[in-house]
């Protein structure tokens, strides 16, 4: 092996380099383009889990509430509150209809939104939604 770094020796090293990290780039996107739908199991969203989205939208549940890590840390998140409430829609919806609980101390409550059962039931199946994505075990603990 020669003593001296040539400047061509380190064109290759570069041009090399560009080269193999572009490929490793183009073929990990190629990678989770393809398996995204598979893990947000989009063709399970049915028009009750999208109007389920609206509901959750138009009452800026995220304002306070993170999904899956994103929006705001004042209250629980909530992707994975379906397997919390023990896989039971019924028992989200009875949450959301009897807060709020005042003058728990130290213990901030929700406030009441006026659902009707029609969006309750929607936003409840957009949370059992959300609860089915694969998230790789995130949060790691049920709590989350
Ligand atoms: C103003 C802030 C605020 C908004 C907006 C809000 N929440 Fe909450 N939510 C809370 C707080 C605080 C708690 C936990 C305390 C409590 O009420 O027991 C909570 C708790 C919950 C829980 C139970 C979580 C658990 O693990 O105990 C569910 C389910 C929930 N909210 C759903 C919703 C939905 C759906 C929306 C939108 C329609 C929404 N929240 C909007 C503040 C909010």
């Amino acid at each position: 092996m020669s003593e001296k770094f040539t400047k061509s020796m380190s064109r290759n090293i570069f041009y090399g380099g560009a080269a193999f990290f572009f490929l490793l780039f183009v073929a990990l996107t190629f990678d989770t383009t393809r398996a995204l739908p598979e893990r947000d199991h989009r063709q399970n969203i049915t028009e009750q889990v999208a109007f389920g989205k609206k509901v959750w939208e138009k009452n800026n549940c995220i304002g306070c509430h993170t999904l899956l890590g994103e929006g705001a840390y004042f209250a629980p998140e909530l992707g994975n509150v379906y397997t919390r409430f023990g896989n039971s829609k019924e028992a989200i919806m009875a949450f959301i209809k009897g807060r709020p609980v005042e003058g728990i101390q130290g213990r901030r409550s929700m406030p009441q939104f006026n659902l009707t059962d029609e969006e309750l039931e929607a936003v409840a199946e957009f949370l059992k939604w959300s609860s089915e994505i694969n998230t790789a075990n995130w949060p790691p603990n049920v709590q989350g």
